[in-house]
This record gives structure tokens, C-alpha cells and sequence, in this order.
């Protein structure tokens, strides 16, 4: 359906569909998952491990779209609106992927996810309000934030789980995309503290989303 003929109502169910259906639902990706099927270390402790890495970074997928869906409501030129709707699109495949690998190593993702998505919403729906380019400025430093992350679970991900390391570094060259795109969309960058809290937030969710 056009997104312009959508009533605010519809706009809620539709946005906690998509809430519901990435918590739960295996997405399809539109780019096949990196890495080879199936390939992971040989120790239990070190599976554990990198499912619960791979389930936060899952969490933090579901929090980016949530952020997006809830810039995008609140975005006031249609360029913009469209450009956080795709970037939330694009962040599917990460998902996707990423839900893939907590299924290879016998896991499940965070039962979390439905508040981290509505938070996120919310928190996304309130960052539109201070205008487009603000706006932009919190999508470039989501990206920086979240790349910095990847950064970290690469030194931290099992050295001999291949398969996960694969998605994660495409998922890390994918970030760095997608927050060179907002920059060259009109990002502003953003007072402290506002990347600190935000920071924080994340804090949060990924220290929780390792284990529930
Ligand atoms: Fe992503
Ligand atoms: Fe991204």
C-alpha cells in the first residue's frame, strides 16, 4: 500500500507488525546469509557464547528498525521519511542473518524484543522532532555506535566460528554505508550528551539481550 494513504492507526498496527514479525519470524533476506552453513567451534561453552553475541547483535537489529520506523514517522520531508524507510529495509538482512546463526547454534533470540522495539520507536519517534538533519545526525551515530560494537564482538567472537564472523564483518561494511549515507543526506552531528545516553541505552539492551 502507498505509505501517504495510511491513517495514523494504520500506521501503528503496521509498525507493530513489523515489530512482532522481526522479534519473532524468520525474515527472508534479500542478500544470502555470509559464510558457510553450519560452521562453528567444536566447544559447547564457546557456542554458547557466540549465540548469545549473535542474539545481541539480533536485539540491536530490531532496535535499529524500530529507530527508523519512529524517525520516519515524525520526519517532516518525504525524502527523509524515505530514506529512513529504507535504511530500516536494509537493516532486514541483518536480521535475517542474524537470526539464522542463533537457529545454527541451537539458540533463541532475546525474549526482549518487542520492548526493545517499541523503546526504540519511541525513542526514534521523539529524535524526529528536532528536524530532519537532527534527525540524520542520530542515524549517522546509531551507525557509528553500532559499528564500533561489531568492532568489539569480532574481537570477541570465537576465533574458530567462521560462519558468525562472516556476518558480522558484512554487517560492520554495511553500517559503515549506511552512516556515510546519512552524513551525505545532511547529518548534523549531535550534542553531548545525547550520544552518551545514548551509549548508555545500548548499554542496556546488549548486556541484557547476552542472556534473555
Ligand atoms: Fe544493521
Ligand atoms: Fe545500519
Amino acid at each position: 500500500m502507498d505509505p501517504r494513504v495510511l491513517s495514523p492507526f494504520d500506521r501503528l498496527l503496521d509498525l507493530a507488525e513489523t515489530g512482532l514479525r522481526g522479534s519473532f519470524a524468520r525474515p527472508v533476506s534479500s542478500r544470502p546469509t555470509p559464510g558457510i552453513p553450519g560452521i562453528q567451534s567444536d566447544d559447547p561453552v564457546r557456542r554458547r557464547h557466540a549465540a548469545g553475541l549473535m542474539r545481541v547483535n539480533h536485539a540491536g537489529e530490531i532496535a535499529a528498525q524500530g529507530l527508523y520506523q519512529g524517525q520516519a514517522l515524525t520526519a517532516r520531508r518525504p525524502e527523509t521519511q524515505a530514506a529512513l524507510r529504507q535504511a530500516a529495509a536494509e537493516e532486514g538482512d541483518h536480521l535475517a542473518w542474524c537470526r539464522v546463526r542463533i537457529d545454527e547454534l541451537g539458540s533463541r533470540p532475546s525474549l526482549l524484543n518487542p520492548l526493545w522495539y517499541a523503546g526504540s520507536v519511541a525513542i526514534g519517534a521523539i529524535a524526529g522532532l528536532f528536524g530532519d538533519q537532527a534527525s540524520l545526525g542520530f542515524m549517522a551515530e546509531t551507525e557509528r555506535q553500532v559499528e564500533g560494537h561489531l568492532a568489539d564482538h569480532l574481537d570477541r567472537l570465537p576465533a574458530d566460528d567462521q560462519r558468525s564472523r562472516a556476518i558480522v564483518e558484512q554487517m560492520q561494511a554495511d553500517e559503515i554505508g549506511h552512516g556515510r549515507a546519512a552524513l551525505a543526506a545532511g547529518a548534523t552531528m549531535l550534542p553531548e550528551p545525547v550520544p552518551r545516553l545514548m551509549r548508555l541505552a545500548a548499554r542496556v539492551m546488549t548486556g541484557t539481550a547476552y542472556w534473555i
